[in-house]
């Protein structure tokens, strides 16, 4: 039962690339453990507490980003967007909810991506499959896949770099309440969308200008002007992972430092597996992706290992059913959790049950199908009378057209080939997530 950071190598291990030079490998393991931390434990250990919130239902957690973060499209405008339509949303939640809105991004760090496939295969021609950023190139060629180890240590430095540019933005006042007009998005503003935020918008101003008279302003109360934005990815490559690891000076407990909150993939989740491994030892808030084929037994014993304190806010199980499947499979795994008393925090990931190819050949997921799952997650945890404690999304504040549907783009399947720039899975645009943001508060105010 010792547990190390490096103890998941005596175990078995799924999706990870599978280097050429070892050397190579072995100087930049050494080199990333020379590193400082990207976060520090004390920010994680005040994730936690707010998560306990969720998942009490005193607050509500709203998790997006990329589905993959690259290289290439790593730029201040794509953070700032995304971090504008993440601070959009939140108000849309907070003012329906009257909750905080616990915010935690993608971004910085989401790199790895597990593949249904080790291969790729185009017009009879087999390579490795693309693995992100981190692990090899997207192009479709011999060189492109090959996984070079040198590109852990680029992640890591794009991942500070954009951490650091969410912290300015988090204390430099462009989150500031008062300036909530300026986070609509500029190919946004024009339409009825734009609108409804825009009249939210005032709402807030009024009240901002009441509470300022009442002597309630920045300089006296800074969580008007600032904000905290946690950072999360799926922790799929251990040895990155292992390598950011570190001892926190204050409680002797292990933090992973390569974000706030980490969480496992669908397909790493096994009892015996490497990811279980590691992820007991490290003491962050910590995720599990739980798809249609978690047993409810099965969940408990992970559960068990994971959270064995039954601490709350430690463990976020990330419910990735599907439209069809959520009604079916749901129900006996809240029951179950509820009747052995274990503190989980719950939220909805409506987009990766939803996968399907558009008539044109693209990967894509429809906002019906988004919506229905949504709808139903909150719908089931009522009749179970458990908590709905938030939602992770895949979404960028970017004008692209990934997945079908909306009301407010009606994106057609011809439509997906005009901006189709995603790394890996299909995200929702900016007008789609403010779309079901506004969908998600009617649910919550219902
Ligand atoms: C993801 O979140 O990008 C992902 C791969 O999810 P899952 O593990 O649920 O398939
Ligand atoms: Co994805």
């Amino acid at each position: 039962m010792n547990w190390s950071p490096s103890s998941w190598r005596d175990f078995p291990i799924k999706q990870q690339p599978v280097y050429e030079d070892k050397e190579l490998l072995q100087k930049v393991e050494d080199e990333l453990r020379g590193y400082p931390p990207l976060i520090f434990a004390g920010e994680a250990r005040n994730l936690k507490a707010d998560l306990a919130k969720v998942g009490r239902g005193e607050a509500f957690l709203l998790q997006g980003g990329d589905c993959a973060e690259s290289f290439n499209a790593f730029n201040a405008k794509n953070i700032k967007n995304l971090f504008k339509l993440i601070l959009q949303m939140a108000v849309v939640l907070t003012f329906s909810s009257g909750k905080p809105v616990i915010k935690v991004g993608r971004m910085a760090g989401q790199f790895a991506k597990p593949r249904s496939s080790d291969f790729e295969s185009q017009d009879g021609v087999e390579l490795p499959s693309y693995r992100g950023d981190i692990v090899n190139e997207i192009g479709f060629d011999e060189r492109s896949r090959v996984p070079d180890p040198t590109k852990l240590i680029k992640a890591y430095n794009q991942s500070a770099a954009t951490l650091n540019l969410l912290r300015a933005f988090s204390r430099g006042g462009l989150a500031d309440l008062n300036e909530v007009h300026g986070w609509n998005l500029d190919f946004i503003a024009d339409h009825e969308l734009g609108q409804k935020y825009e009249e939210l918008s005032d709402k807030i101003d009024r009240a901002m200008k009441f509470i300022a008279a009442c002597g309630i302003n920045p300089e006296n109360t800074p969580q008007l002007n600032q904000t905290t934005l946690y950072t999360s990815h799926e922790a799929l490559l251990l040895n990155y992972e292992e390598m950011l690891t570190r001892v926190d000076s204050m409680t002797g407990d292990w933090y992973d430092c390569s974000a706030h909150m980490l969480w496992i993939g669908d397909r790493t989740r096994e009892l015996n597996g490497a990811h279980v491994e590691f992820f007991r030892g490290i003491k962050n808030p910590i995720g599990c992706k739980v798809g249609p084929s978690m047993k409810a037994d099965e969940l408990i014993r992970l559960i068990d290992i994971l959270n064995p304190d039954n601490e709350e806010g430690r463990l976020n199980l990330i419910v990735r059913m599907g439209a069809d499947k959520v009604e079916e499979h749901l129900p006996p795994l809240l029951r179950r959790v509820k009747a052995e008393g274990k503190n989980v925090v719950w939220s909805c990931d409506p987009m990766h049950g939803n996968i399907e190819k558009s008539s044109t050949g693209y990967k894509t997921r429809d906002f019906d199908n988004i919506l229905k799952e949504v709808k139903l997650f909150f719908k089931i945890h009522k009749n179970e009378g458990t908590v709905a404690g938030g939602i992770h999304l895949e979404m960028t504040g970017e004008n692209v057209t990934e997945c079908t549907g909306s009301r407010s783009c009606g994106i057609t399947a011809e439509d997906l080939e005009n901006r189709y720039h995603t790394q890996c899975d299909p995200r929702l645009n900016a007008d789609q997530a403010l779309e079901l943001a506004f969908v998600i508060s009617d649910t919550l105010n219902a």
